[in-house]
């Protein structure tokens, strides 16, 4: 059996896709990881397109310059906006959260009727609908997305059962229960911590997490590809952030579910894409 025991580069627009870590280093923990949160520029979900796709370049160039096997766009806004241009441009495998947490939502839904939360930008580009549409074939479903632009800094200030927090998820959600809904994708890497508010308020629907479903087909890309680490060491993940903001560090532990020890800063005029 072949294997590679190069580094799989994951990164996000900040803190949020430590919740996606969290499922590849469960699934694959004799990998090495190296992370990127661009604290110095989140949040990307109300940006345009443009400076998204230039960010993104940044990122998976200074994980390229690591010399990783592949690459994984842990945010779902970045994936949305940026995806295709990053596979385009890159040699390694390029995955991101939105066609996994699609493909689950259609083989979990029983009745097709989806409901789907992002950011701004995830939900203005139907980037969800579209792999589900694309995924489901000839087999009928109905779509209907919200986004919830609250819910970030709400996750951010802790306030993850919060009635304030109750509240405005009630808001953002009724409209999906009208429609019936029996699958909610968490089309952002902020909303996993929301769960079991989002349980409460909706008892008997699926919520399905981008980044259990990422994790899932980042091992089955690499599996495929006999590219598998054999290395039987647990290792360190090295973490890299653009801003040593304060809240990184201690948030960092809801999100991963474990400590994050001495993220390294690299300055935002370090990151460069002559690589991509
Ligand atoms: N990580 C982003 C996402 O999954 C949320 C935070 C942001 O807006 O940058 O869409």
């Amino acid at each position: 059996m072949n294997s590679d025991q190069r580094p799989i580069g994951v990164f996000d627009s900040g803190i949020g896709g430590l919740s996606v870590l969290k499922h590849l280093v469960r699934m694959m923990p004799n990998e090495r990881f190296v992370y990127l949160g661009d604290t110095a520029r989140v949040p990307y979900g109300n940006k345009s397109a443009e400076t998204i796709q230039l960010y993104a370049r940044q990122c998976s160039a200074f994980l390229l310059q690591h010399n990783v096997k592949m690459i994984v766009v842990a945010c779902n806004t970045a994936s949305a906006i940026a995806l295709d241009m990053l596979q385009q441009n890159t040699t390694v495998p390029v995955l991101g959260v939105i066609t996994p947490a699609a493909r689950e939502a259609v083989d979990r839904s029983r009745s097709g009727v989806i409901g789907v939360i992002g950011t701004r930008v995830t939900i203005s580009t139907n980037a969800y609908g579209l792999a589900m549409f694309h995924y489901a074939g000839r087999r009928h479903i109905d779509v209907h997305s919200t986004a919830c632009p609250l819910f970030v800094p709400l996750v951010e200030e802790g306030l993850l059962m919060h009635q304030a927090t109750k509240l405005i998820a009630m808001d953002y959600v009724a409209p999906l229960q009208a429609n019936g809904i029996d699958t909610l994708v968490l089309g952002c890497t902020h909303y996993p911590l929301l769960s079991p508010l989002l349980h409460d308020l909706m008892p008997s629907v699926t919520l399905v997490d981008c980044g259990e479903c990422t994790a899932r087909s980042a091992k089955a890309i690499l599996e495929d590809r006999g590219a598998l680490s054999d290395s039987l060491e647990l290792h360190d993940t090295y973490f890299y952030i653009t801003d040593n903001t304060p809240s990184f560090v201690s948030l960092a532990g809801r999100f991963l579910g474990t400590i994050v020890r001495d993220p390294v800063r690299v300055a935002v005029d370090h990151l460069v894409t002559t690589d991509l």
